[in-house]
C-alpha cells in the first residue's frame, strides 16, 4: 500500500514552530512519506534581535515587501503531494517576512491546487496573519481544510514581556518572576493529539471535515478580547509603516528617527496604555459580545471573507 505523500513546509527562526509540527507528526510520521521543505531567507534574520533590527522590520513585514527567500529544489516543487502541512508564525501581525516572501516567489506554485493545513506557533495574536494567509492560498487556488494554532496562554502582559526578553536576549528559559517565553512546553508536547484524526481524515478522503474534529479537540482557543486588540494594532501598523518608510528602505539612516518614534510608542502602548486598552477592550466586549461571538465562530473556520479584520 502506497502512503500518503505529504510536504511540510514552513519557516522557524528559533525551532519552536518546527517542534510544534514534529509533535502533530509523531504518531503518524511512520505511516505518510513526508518532504521538509524549510523556507530559508537568502540572508537569514538576526537571532537574538538587535532592538534597531527588529522594529526596522516592521514596515516591510506590514507591507508585504520583504527580503528574498532560496528557491525550493526542483524535485521538491515538481512533486505530487495529498497535503501540505504548512507552518507560518506571524510578525507584527502579519504573517513573517519569510513567509511573505515565500508565497510571492516562483516555489509558490508547489502550493497550487494542494490541500492545506496551516499550522501556527504565535505569542498570541495571529487572526490578521491567518487572513492574509487564506487570500494568498485562494489566489494560488490552493484548500484550506485545517488550521491548528498553537500560543502563549499567559496573561497579555506576561508574555509580551517574555517574548521580548527571547527576542532580544535569545533567553526563553524563565528567570526572576517571568516565566519560559513562547508556547508553554506541556501545549507543544499536547499538539500530537492532531495527528491521528488528520491521519485518518486524508485516508478516508474526508479532509472537509477535519477542521471540525480539530476544533474540538482545541485545536483554536481564542480570546474575544484579542480580536478588538489585533484591530487597533493593525490599523496603526499600517500608518507607522507608511510612514517610516516614507524616509528610506530597510536599515536606512535616514528613517531611524521615525523606527525609533515608533519603537518608544509601542513601548509606552504596552506599559502604560496596555492596562488602560484592555480596560477598554473589556468594555467594547460586553457592549459588542455578540459581534464578537460571531468573529470568535468566524476565526475557528476556514472561509475567507472581506473586510473581517
Ligand atoms: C519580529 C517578530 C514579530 C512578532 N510579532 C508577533 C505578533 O504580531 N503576534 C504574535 O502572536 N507573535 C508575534 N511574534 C512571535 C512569533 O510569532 C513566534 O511565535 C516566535 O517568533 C517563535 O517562532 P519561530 O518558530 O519562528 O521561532 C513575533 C516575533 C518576532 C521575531
Amino acid at each position: 500500500m502506497t502512503k500518503p505523500r505529504v510536504l511540510v513546509l514552513y519557516y522557524s527562526q528559533t525551532g519552536q514552530l518546527r517542534n510544534i509540527i514534529d509533535n502533530i507528526l509523531l504518531d503518524i510520521k511512520d505511516k505518510l512519506e513526508i518532504t521538509y521543505a524549510p523556507i530559508e531567507p537568502v540572508t537569514p534574520f538576526p537571532f537574538p534581535w538587535n532592538p534597531d533590527v527588529f522594529f526596522d522590520a516592521m514596515p516591510e513585514t506590514v507591507m508585504h515587501t520583504p527580503p528574498p527567500v532560496k528557491s525550493l529544489p526542483d524535485e521538491i516543487v515538481n512533486a505530487e503531494y495529498d497535503l501540505v502541512i504548512f507552518g507560518h508564525q506571524p510578525w507584527f501581525l502579519n504573517p513573517s517576512m519569510p513567509i511573505t516572501a515565500f508565497l510571492q516567489s516562483p516555489s509558490a506554485k508547489v502550493l497550487v491546487n494542494k490541500k492545506v493545513i496551516t499550522v501556527i506557533g504565535a505569542r498570541n495574536m495571529w487572526l490578521h496573519a491567518q487572513e492574509k494567509i487564506k487570500q494568498y492560498l485562494l489566489k494560488l487556488n490552493a484548500t484550506l481544510v485545517g488550521n491548528i494554532a498553537l500560543v502563549d496562554t499567559k496573561p497579555n502582559i506576561i508574555s509580551t514581556l517574555t517574548v521580548i526578553r527571547w527576542a532580544m536576549k535569545g533567553q526563553k528559559e524563565a528567570s526572576g518572576i517571568l516565566p519560559d517565553a513562547g508556547v508553554q512546553k506541556a501545549d507543544i508536547e499536547k499538539a500530537q493529539r492532531y495527528g491521528m484524526p488528520i491521519y485518518r481524515h486524508l485516508e478516508d478522503n474526508k479532509l472537509e471535515s477535519l477542521q471540525q474534529e480539530l476544533v474540538l479537540l482545541g485545536a483554536i482557543q481564542l480570546k474575544p478580547g484579542l480580536v478588538l486588540l489585533e484591530n487597533t494594532g493593525i490599523s496603526n501598523f499600517r500608518k507607522w509603516s507608511k510612514y517610516i518608510a516614507a524616509k528610506g528602505g530597510p536599515g536606512a539612516p535616514e528613517r531611524q528617527g521615525r523606527v525609533k518614534q515608533f519603537k518608544n510608542l509601542l513601548i509606552v502602548a504596552i506599559f502604560i496604555l496596555s492596562p488602560i486598552t484592555s480596560l477598554i477592550a473589556k468594555i467594547r466586549e460586553q457592549v459588542k459580545m455578540k459581534k464578537l461571538k460571531d468573529d470568535v465562530a468566524y476565526f475557528k473556520q476556514l472561509k475567507f471573507e472581506e473586510g473581517r479584520l
